[in-house]
């Protein structure tokens, strides 16, 4: 069917059948090559259901280490079975490479690099720039290309789409079909993965849409939500992270409300959340970690800022979202306090440094927020965290207690709980730290209460 058409003609598709339905067929016969720019905790999901759902697949990342791993069957990320990797590397349909050239060969091209902020809390979109400048030098006519990273409305269409088109002399929409999808994986969420999470597509022209969300259907099972415009899927995407960003600072506020009219904000929400519509629960917390939900909405803030708008929310709950860490603090201060011990010198361990509960990935957690303040006022701080051994942190390695024996827990002037993991013995912890302070409400159900407090 597609002997009119050949990917390494260059320039304008000269064939009897158009691009749309010489990819379609592609896809449909799972001869379109798929390539993953990025392999981390977005990226290496995607390549392993891609290459699950019969499609060659090629990683490229710029890091070897993460190369080798995969090219030699180990997994590196929580929420992808070891035992995926390893079958399909070894079966020939997954790879790995650092080497850009290989995009020549690649009919899907997915990028899922990091979108952090810079140092003035601003969107670094180098890594987005350096992945498609590189794609663009290789990029073939009949090609896809979707951004999945989280950013500001209008990347594809003003960045993304030049690039390629500069550095490749291709036309979007004529010689290759651009759009942008963000990825929502919820790391360490049983029930939704890549698999089975719905996929929203807006995409450059109506042929590019049609194209991407079957190439997406062909590999999930949660539906595509197909949107007009890569901007109002880019802007989906920020609207989620903000949503939860938003109502987060909210609770932080009441929590820090509540503590002074002494009131349990936990019990608080859970009476709240029986009501069957029109309420979410968010909890309170040490402050917000992660890739996404503190940084993405910085994002729109930027962007906001060239339409001469402010985003007074976002910026109202990143303000208090931002104080929660020393909030904290300053409470574990008072708790010491009360037994006549300064923070200066009292020994202090953090329990759980994740960001989130049941989770390996440390990146902006608020616990390395609280350790620094700690640290700061003269604790001697120690960590305990099931998921994460070690950590790079300040130009130190901190590493983890390699179990919570009693005799160690007895030691510790207070136990701080920064992330609620569930592989934690929470009664042990009880029966043998001298006080805790529980930021997470991690030891709700333990009816012993004497030497817990709750954030
Ligand atoms: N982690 C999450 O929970 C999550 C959820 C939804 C969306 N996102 C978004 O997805 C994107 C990726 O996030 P992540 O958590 O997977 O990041 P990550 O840091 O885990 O992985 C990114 C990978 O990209 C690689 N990389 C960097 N520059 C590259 C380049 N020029 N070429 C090829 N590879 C390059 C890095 O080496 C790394 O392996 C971000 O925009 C993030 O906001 C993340």
């Amino acid at each position: 069917m597609n002997s009119h058409y050949h990917r390494d003609e260059v320039g304008a598709v000269a064939s009897m059948i158009t691009m749309k339905d010489y990819l379609l067929e592609q896809i449909s016969s799972r001869s379109i090559v798929v390539g993953i720019v990025g392999l981390g905790y977005v990226g290496l999901p995607l390549a392993v259901e891609m290459a699950k759902a019969g499609f060659e697949t090629i990683g490229f990342d710029v890091q070897d280490t993460k190369v080798d791993m995969v090219n030699s069957g180990q997994n590196y990320i929580g929420d992808v079975a070891d035992e995926d990797i390893s079958t399909l590397v070894k079966s020939g349909i997954m790879s790995a490479t650092t080497d850009f050239k290989k995009c020549a060969s690649c009919g899907f091209i997915a990028i899922c690099v990091p979108t952090p902020l810079d140092k003035h809390q601003q969107p670094d979109t180098s890594y987005i720039e350096q992945s498609v400048k590189e794609i663009a030098k290789h990029l073939k006519p009949a090609t896809i290309v979707v951004l999945e990273s989280t950013t500001y409305p209008g990347t594809t269409e003003e960045l993304v789409k030049y690039l390629l088109e500069e550095g490749s002399g291709l036309q979007s929409g004529t010689d290759f079909y651009l759009g942008f999808s963000p990825e929502r994986v919820d790391p360490g969420n049983r029930a939704f993965k890549t698999k089975n999470t719905p996929k929203v597509v807006g995409a450059i022209g109506s042929d590019a849409i049609e194209v991407i969300s079957s190439m997406y259907e062909a590999v999930l099972v949660g539906g595509v939500v197909r949107v007009s415009s890569p901007r109002i899927a880019e802007m989906e995407k920020i609207l989620e992270n903000t949503y939860r960003n938003v109502n987060i600072g909210l609770i932080n506020e009441l929590a820090m409300l509540c503590n002074h009219m002494n009131i349990d904000i936990w019990e608080v929400i859970d009476a709240a959340k029986t009501k069957p519509y029109g309420f979410s629960a968010f909890y309170p917390g040490p402050g917000l970690g992660g890739h996404c939900i503190p940084l993405d909405p910085y994002y729109l803030s930027w962007k906001a800022r060239e339409h001469g708008f402010h985003t007074s929310m976002i910026e109202a709950s990143m303000a208090v979202n931002d104080r929660m860490p020393v909030y904290c603090v300053d409470r574990a201060s008072r708790i010491l306090n009360r037994f006549g011990k300064p923070i200066n010198g009292s020994s202090i361990i953090i329990l759980g440094v994740a960001y989130k509960q049941d989770i390996d990935d440390y990146r902006e957690s608020p616990a390395l927020k609280v350790l620094d303040e700690l640290e700061g006022r003269g604790a001697l701080v120690s960590f305990f965290d099931p998921w994460v051994s070690e950590f790079q942190h300040n130009n130190k390695t901190y590493r983890s207690l390699s179990n919570l024996e009693s005799e160690k827990l007895g030691a510790f002037d207070l136990v701080m709980i920064c992330t609620a993991h569930t592989n934690v013995d929470y009664s042990q912890v009880q029966e043998n730290a001298n006080y805790i302070f529980d930021t997470r409400n991690a030891m709700k159900h333990i009816t012993e209460r004497d030497n817990i407090e709750v954030l």
